[in-house]
């Protein structure tokens, strides 16, 4: 496995692997990795010939009063997790080779957004769009893989790489969880033992309103309340959105009829943590690729 720390060794490099004839991989990371991001990466080695991982704590994404600063990163534990899963690349930049100065380009999704997440992160998704559209422009992967986790990330994505045309397979993976549900991410790292039995409840109440569904619930409102609710239930978890919307539009949905969106956001202690669950009225279709 190598690292490359510069845009000028990942062109090289890609060079080489299309020479080769290669197909190339990537998984983009902000680092701090675990088992989901592990799973990410075997996905990757299924469909391409090269995996390449990103790990990159991208300044962009982050609101004036977020976590970019405290954001664990532990390059030398990730290398070893990712030398261990048989990844060829890392490409571990600086945010001086990405961001030689402030970026004047920014990448709207006309207020896609602004929606969910975007609500409390307004800048979020920019950012994101900034930097995997580098990511694609100077590694030219074959396929891009992301995880189910970031539903509203996934569909921005596949969005930006459809409209701008980047030659790139946008693969999706299920969320990965812990044995009680909670889905993994990086800032789980965060919680004390309290928070983390509490933030259990997010996952348990996103099925809860997956089952009335299922049972043939076909009021959004009634879903949402569902969601609320049982977010309200557990005292440590502050609610910051639950709702349940056209998978698309990402619009609040009135009747369901086809695909909906569950999705919640919660702060449990310094952590803020998100989940969701597709679910279609006779089935459920948890992390579709
Ligand atoms: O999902 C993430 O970790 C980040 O948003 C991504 C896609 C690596 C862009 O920084």
């Amino acid at each position: 496995m190598e690292i490359l720390t510069t845009i000028a060794q990942c062109r090289d490099h890609r060079l080489s692997d299309r020479a080769a004839g290669r197909r190339v991989a990537l998984v983009p990371t902000m680092g701090f990795l675990h088992e989901g991001h592990l799973e990410l990466v075997r996905r990757a080695r299924e469909v391409a010939d090269s995996v390449w991982v990103s790990i990159f704590v991208n300044p962009t994404q982050f609101g004036p009063h977020e976590d970019f600063e405290s954001y664990p990163r532990e390059l030398k534990k990730d290398a070893e997790l990712l030398a261990h899963e048989g990844v060829d690349i890392v490409f571990a930049p600086t945010t001086e080779e990405i961001y030689p100065r402030d970026p004047i380009v920014q990448i709207g999704f006309s207020g896609l957004e602004r929606k969910l997440c975007g609500t409390d992160r307004p800048t979020h998704f920019a950012g994101v769009g900034l930097v995997v559209s580098q990511l694609f422009n100077v590694i030219q992967p074959d396929r891009g893989i992301f995880g189910q986790k970031d539903a509203q990330q996934v569909l921005l994505i596949r969005r930006l790489a459809n409209e701008l045309h980047f030659p790139v397979e946008i693969i999706v993976v299920p969320t990965v969880r812990e044995s009680d549900g909670l889905a993994m991410s990086s800032r789980n790292a965060y919680l004390t033992p309290q928070e983390r039995t509490a933030a259990s409840t997010i996952y348990a109440t996103v099925c809860k309103a997956r089952d009335a569904i299922e049972a043939g619930e076909v009021c959004g409102e009634a879903v949402r309340r569902i969601l609320i609710t049982g977010i309200r239930s557990e005292e440590l978890l502050e609610l910051q959105y639950a709702e349940c919307v056209d998978v698309e539009t990402l619009e609040r949905t009135e009747m369901i009829s086809g695909s909906v969106l569950l999705a919640v956001a919660v702060r449990v202690g310094k952590s803020r943590l998100i989940d969701n669950v597709t679910v279609t009225p006779s089935a459920t279709a948890e992390g579709t690729t």
